[in-house]
Parts: structure tokens; C-alpha cells; sequence
């Protein structure tokens, strides 16, 4: 009967300890599985869509209206955007990745370089001659300075290429060639 008592104490004494160990650790020492241990984690998710991509990394711009949207560049668009960011940015955009850029105290101001109401209606020949020979060649202010000495065909033409890719509105040939005429037509 001494011995029955002794043994019962000494097991409700264990259970008592087992039961505060269990409450009382952060991680209680385990021995079973917890919930959720089997399971394999899940592969990180991988950029499917040109919209996951990283802005202003290579062969991508943000849409300056949307910086939601990401628009691919091809081999041509980014070596114009490397130009762009290099030549014409301080003047044809109102913020540079230096900082500010001098775009609001030149007169008259110059177009955002993605206004398509602007450049849609405008020609490849017609920006090609803006860009080579100046403002004031083409009968503009002499603030748009000539580029046919210091940048190549190439590089213009790149330019160009650049600058239809970030149009908004978008650019495309067939209603900029109506534009064009409409504008042709007699008033
Ligand atoms: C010093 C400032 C300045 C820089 C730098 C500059 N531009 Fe301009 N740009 C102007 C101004 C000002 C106008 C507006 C001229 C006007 O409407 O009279 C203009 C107009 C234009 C036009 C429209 C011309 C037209 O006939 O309507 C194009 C195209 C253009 N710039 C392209 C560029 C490109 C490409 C670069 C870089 C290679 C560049 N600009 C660099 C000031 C600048």
C-alpha cells in the first residue's frame, strides 16, 4: 500500500513537471511532428511577365505616366535610351537621375521626350532633321541645339526608336501617317 502511494505521487509529480515544461518553453522540447513540417517550401516566384522585371534594369523603361508599367527595349530602343539619358535628358524630361533636370527653365519649354501628342505626328525624316540640325534649322527656338556633328545616323536613328517606344500616347505608324495627312489637308 506504502509502495502504491509512493508510485502514484511520483508519477502525477512527473506529469505536473512535463505539463509546466511544456507551458512555460518557448519551443517546447518536441517529440512529435508540428503542423506544417512536412511540407516542402515553395520556390520563390520567378519573373514570367516583362512587368515583374526590375525597373531600369537593361532593355526596360518605366512608363513615365505609369512607373506600373514596364516597357521592353530592344537592342535599337536601348542604345537610344543610353543617348537619351546622356544628351537629351537634362532638357526633354522633368527629372534626370542626378536629380531635378533644367527642363522648366528653358524657353520655350521642350516637349517630354514620351509626349506623343507631339512627336506621333512627326516623321521619322522630320525627327531625324530636328535632332541633326537643330531648332534653328527647322524654324524653332535655338534652344534645341544640332546634333548631326557629335551624334551619328545611327545614333539618331537609335534615338528615334527610343522615343516611339516610350510615346503616349503610344506610337504607331499607320495613325501617325493619318495625322500627318490630316495636317496636310488645306484649312
Ligand atoms: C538645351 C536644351 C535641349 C537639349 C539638351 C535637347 N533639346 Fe530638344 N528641344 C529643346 C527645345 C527648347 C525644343 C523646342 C523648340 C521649339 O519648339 O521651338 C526642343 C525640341 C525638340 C524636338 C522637336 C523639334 C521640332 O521640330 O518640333 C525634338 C525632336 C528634340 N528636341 C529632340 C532632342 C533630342 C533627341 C535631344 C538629345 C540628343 C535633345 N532634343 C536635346 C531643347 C533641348
Amino acid at each position: 500500500m506504502k509502495f502504491a502511494l509512493i508510485f502514484v505521487s511520483v508519477l502525477v509529480g512527473c506529469l505536473g513537471l512535463a505539463d509546466y515544461v511544456m507551458k512555460t518553453f518557448p519551443n517546447p522540447p518536441c517529440w512529435c511532428w508540428s503542423a506544417g513540417q512536412d511540407r516542402v517550401p515553395a520556390p520563390a516566384p520567378q519573373p514570367k511577365l516583362i512587368e515583374d522585371a526590375v525597373p531600369g534594369s537593361y532593355g526596360t523603361e518605366v512608363d513615365w505616366n505609369n512607373p506600373q508599367h514596364i516597357i521592353p527595349l530592344d537592342y535599337n530602343q536601348e542604345q537610344g535610351k543610353r543617348i537619351f539619358y546622356q544628351q537629351c535628358v537634362w532638357c526633354h524630361s522633368d527629372t534626370t537621375p542626378a536629380g531635378p533636370s533644367n527642363r522648366s527653365n528653358v524657353t520655350p519649354t521642350p516637349p517630354l521626350m514620351n509626349d506623343g501628342a507631339v512627336f506621333n505626328g512627326m516623321s521619322d525624316l522630320s525627327l531625324r532633321q530636328a535632332i541633326a540640325l537643330g531648332g534653328r534649322a527647322s524654324g524653332h527656338s535655338a534652344m534645341m541645339p544640332p546634333y548631326g556633328k557629335s551624334l551619328t545616323q545611327g545614333e539618331i536613328l537609335d534615338l528615334i526608336a527610343y522615343m516611339r517606344a516610350i510615346a503616349v500616347p503610344a506610337y504607331d505608324q499607320s495613325s501617325a501617317r493619318r495625322l500627318r495627312n490630316r495636317r496636310r489637308k488645306p484649312l
